[in-house]
């Protein structure tokens, strides 16, 4: 194959591969066990945006297991996600819009 169709290829796959919305993370990750205004298996989002800072939501986030007692949970139910920058970033500004909605 012709090198500069390759690279053309493998470019547009990365594109693909990158969520483009946080809407898109909350649905592939999170809806499972958070709904944004309603009580689910975890907490909603209006209710964690209205006590945490970006920099909280983001360190729950990569790792639950070290933050449930600093967060007042006595274990975690919590699944680890190994989410990249990018999709923390948007997942963590999603939550953050639900703050005073109900
Ligand atoms: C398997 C179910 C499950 C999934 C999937 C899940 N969570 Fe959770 N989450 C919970 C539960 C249950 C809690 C309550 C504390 C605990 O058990 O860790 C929680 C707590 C949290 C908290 C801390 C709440 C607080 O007190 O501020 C944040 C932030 C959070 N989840 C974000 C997310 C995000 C973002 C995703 C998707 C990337 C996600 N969770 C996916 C179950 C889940």
């Amino acid at each position: 194959m012709n090198k500069a169709l390759l690279l053309t290829l493998l470019w547009t796959t990365t594109l693909l591969a990158q969520p483009s919305s946080g809407k898109e993370v909350f649905e592939t990750y999170c809806w499972g066990c958070h709904h944004q205004t309603a009580e689910a298996f975890g907490p909603p989002f209006n209710e964690i945006a209205s006590k945490r800072s970006k920099q909280e939501i983001q360190a729950y986030i990569i790792s639950p297991e070290s933050m449930y007692k600093a967060f007042g949970y006595r274990r975690t139910a919590m699944t680890q996600f190994h989410l990249n920058d990018q999709e923390l970033n948007l997942i963590s500004d999603y939550i953050l819009t639900f703050k005073g909605k109900k």
